[in-house]
This record gives structure tokens, sequence and C-alpha cells, in this order.
């Protein structure tokens, strides 16, 4: 039998919990202490008919809190979810304990229902388990969510209190800022979890192919539709279907989303009869919507049904005070082998900077900087940030327009991600030595520097 530890310094809540848990067959142990609890804990450790599945914490206690009794837990007995419950309005503390490590958190009062579906998610369902701790916001993870700024904080624990719903969210916020990191953490955070998370992109296609590639049609709808193709809103069926620069979208589509929106069915191209359809939709802008309604470019009761629950994400130049984790973060990502670490003058010179092109410029930084960095430690010359932006190679991938300068130094960086920074291999692909190619990065790092002093 699943034995469950309840920990609440409140007698009435303790009685509360057990009581519940009982009458849908979970045996519990109530104790009123953190200090209680670990020494229940020890104790099951001995015997298998005491050991526990799970324990579930009050935040708030005297003496030891419920954040320190789950940072002894997880020190103490690896693998064993707790669930945390928290205060109506202290959503900081179910944040704080999320990142923590905590599986779930209750937000008191709760309704019975809520507590044993919770506990029965977290005890019978380890594919959700892995789900959530792969993708969602714990753990080590690539798709972790990086932030102390109390502004995102808020934003994330709002995300999670609407991942069971299937109302429509809307993410505004400048480029790279993480709106898609955020759809997907609220997809995870969700009953949606195991089912397709499917991502469009509306600036990338012209109309017809944007409307057929969203709704799917018919075989002979038109010309060179010699196949049924379904369409994203059907793959991401039971899942959640992520409208990136929904401010891009034709007038005739959206009237066509709205209806989505609002009869959950949709009309494949072609075809004669509607689908119905269960797929939450997350649509993205960095264009205000707002503004674009008034101007007319934007259907206003589209902007209505999308806006139900709006989200804008805080540019990275307000909330500097993640950057110093963020260069952690990345620091982790891209070292290979050697730890990467970033000196004082570089973060310093880091923290300074405006990036237009927020995290995913930060990432990029870092990212070449792991390429330029001697012995593992990256400093100020490697993270310099380029004034003026490198053009794009043509579509044709032609190289004219170049110096042979700069096509030497993306070639050799190029050669130096495709090798995982592995410099020996390197220089060998690149028919150098390495001490050459040491040489040359040497010399990528001085003009880095000198194009930031000359401006
Ligand atoms: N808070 C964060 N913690 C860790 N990584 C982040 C964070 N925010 C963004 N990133 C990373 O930055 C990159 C850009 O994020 P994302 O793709 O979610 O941005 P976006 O807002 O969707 O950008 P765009 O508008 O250009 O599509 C990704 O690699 C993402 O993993
Ligand atoms: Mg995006």
């Amino acid at each position: 039998m699943d034995r469950i530890l309840v920990v609440d310094d409140e007698r009435a809540m303790r009685l509360g919990v057990t009581e519940v848990l009982e009458r849908h067959g979970f045996a519990v142990t109530a104790v009123e202490s953190g200090a209680a609890a670990l020494a229940a804990l020890a104790r099951g450790q001995g015997a298998a008919e005491e050991s526990f599945a799970l324990v579930v914490s009050d935040m708030r206690m005297p003496i030891m809190t419920g954040a320190e009794l789950l940072a002894t837990v997880q020190e103490r007995h690896p693998g064993l979810p707790m669930v945390m419950m928290t205060a109506y309005g202290t959503v900081e503390d179910a944040v704080a304990a999320m990142k923590a490590g905590a599986r779930d958190f209750l937000t008191k009062p709760f309704a019975p229902g809520d507590l044993v579906h919770l506990v029965r998610r977290v005890l019978h369902d380890p594919e959700a388990e892995r789900a959530a701790a792969g993708t969602g916001n714990r753990g080590p993870g690539e798709r972790r969510i990086v932030t102390r700024a109390p502004v995102l904080q808020r934003l994330l624990a709002v995300a999670a209190g609407v991942a069971g719903s299937r109302a429509p969210i809307l993410l505004e916020g400048e480029s790279g800022t993480g709106k898609e990191l955020v759809a997907r953490y609220v997809h995870n955070a969700g009953p949606r979890r195991r089912e397709p998370f499917v991502a469009v992109n509306c600036a990338a296609l012209p109309r017809e192919l944007l409307e057929s590639e969203l709704f799917g049609h018919e075989r002979g709808a038109f010309t060179g539709a010699t196949t049924r193709k379904l369409g994203k809103f059907e793959l991401a069926h039971g899942g959640t279907l992520l409208l990136d620069e929904v401010s891009e979208m034709e007038p005739l589509l959206q009237a066509k989303l709205l209806r989505v929106l609002q009869e959950h069915e949709i009309d494949r191209v072609g075809g004669t009869r509607p689908v119905a359809i269960d797929t939450r939709v997350i649509a993205t802008t960095n264009r205000p919507l707002r503004a674009l309604v008034a101007s007319g470019a934007f259907r206003r009761d589209l902007y209505y049904r999308l806006n139900v629950i709006p989200l804008t994400l805080p540019p990275l130049r307000a909330r500097r005070e993640d950057i110093d984790d963020l260069i952690d973060h990345f620091c982790r990502r891209f070292a290979t082998g050697t730890p990467l670490t970033v000196d004082m003058a570089a973060r310093a010179y880091l923290k300074r900077q405006p990036f237009p092109g927020n995290v995913r410029e930060l990432e990029h930084v870092i990212e070449r900087a792991a390429l330029l960095a001697v012995d593992g430690v990256i400093t100020a010359a490697d993270v310099q940030i380029d004034e003026e932006p490198i053009a794009e190679p043509s579509p044709t991938g032609s190289l004219a327009g170049l110096t042979v300068h700069e096509v030497e130094r993306r070639l050799i960086m190029e050669t130096l991600k495709r090798t995982n920074n592995n410099r020996s291999r390197a220089a060998e692909m690149l028919g150098i030595s390495v001490r050459t190619l040491r040489n040359k990065l040497a010399e990528y790092r001085l003009g880095g520097c000198e194009a930031a002093g000359a401006a």
C-alpha cells in the first residue's frame, strides 16, 4: 500500500488531510513538524511496511519550514516525491518550492477532490513524472526556465495555475524572451502533457499554405492535393497548438481561427463536414496586438478571444538580476568536458548590454564564447557583442559579399561547433595545425575587443 507522510503544524489540517486520504484507500502517517517527519522517514527506511511513497507538507511551519524540509528530504531520500501545501496568495512560495524540486503544490484552501487527484497523479503516473522531470520547470533539463525575477516568477505561477484549463493563452513579448519555453511549460504542467505539442509559425507561410497547414485538406481540395492531409489542429488534438506570430495571420484566417476557438471544430479545406477537436491554443506575438486591433489589422473579436489569459514576458534588460543565473545555465549547457566559467569582467560587461535579442542573444553569446575560451574561462574579450550584425548569407548560400577573413572566421567557428569544440579534431578537419587554430582564435578575440573599444 502507498503510505503517505503528512506534515502540518496545524492539527485541523492534519486531521482533514488524513481523513480524506484514508477514505480514498491510502495509508497515512501525520506529524506536526519537519523534525518529526525526518524521524518518521528514517524509521520507514528500515521497515518496508512503514516506508513512504510521498510526503505532503505545509510550507509555513515554525522551526523547520517546508522549504527546509524539502531540501533535507531531497538530500536524505532522493527521488521521494514531495507535494507542498501553500497558503492562498503566496505564489512565490509555491514557485520557490517547485524550483527547489517539489513535485507539485496545492494552494490552501483546496477541495478534497483536488488533493486526491493530485496524490493519485503523483503516485500512479510514472510517465507523467518522467515527462515533468524532463520538460517541466524542474531539474537541470534543457528546458528549465531560469529566473529569480519576481515578475517572471509570478507569470510562471499564473501559467501553472491555468495549465489545466482549455482557455486560450496570449503570450506577448519581444523576440527571444522565452515565449515558446513558457508555452511548453504550460503544456507540461497540465493534463495535456502526454498529448502532442505542435507549433506553427503563422508568419512563415503564405495564406493558402497556412490554411491547409492549420486545418488540413481533403483529397482533391485543390490542384496538387493528391492525398488527404491532417492539419495541425487535428494533429494537436488532446494537446496544445502553439500559434507563433499570430499577429501575422491574414483576416480570412483570423475569422477561421475565431470559429475554432468558439466552436471547437475545424473545417478541412475542401471538406464537407466540420471535425470536432479538443486543442488548447497558445498564441504568441512580438508586436503588441492591442495596437494592431486599433489600426484595424487584427480582428477585435479574435483579440478578445485570445486574450482570455494574457501573459507578457519582460525583456531581459528589465530583469538583469537573471543574467548571472542564465550565464551559469548556458555555461553548463555549452561546456564540453571541462567546466566553463565566466570571469567577473565578462559578467560585468554582459550585465550592461541592452540585449535586443533577449535571452536567445545571451545564449548565442555564451555559445560562441565557449568556442573561444581558453582553459574553460570566458573573459570579456570572448563575449564582445558585435556592434554590426553580420549579414545573413544569401538564400543561395553564396559567400560573395563577405571578406575572406570573415569567411574564414565563420568556417572555423562552424567547424568548432560541429566537433563539439574539440580543437584538435577541428584543426584536422580544417587542414591547419592546432597552433594556427589557437592563433586564429586569439586574433578573433582581439578583434572583438577593438570593435568594442572603438564604439
Ligand atoms: N528564462 C529562461 N531560462 C532559460 N532559457 C531561456 C529562458 N528564456 C529563454 N530561454 C532560451 O532562449 C531561447 C529563446 O527562447 P524562446 O524560443 O522561448 O523565445 P521566444 O520568445 O519564443 O522567441 P521568438 O519570438 O523569437 O520566437 C531558447 O533557447 C530558450 O531555451
Ligand atoms: Mg518563439
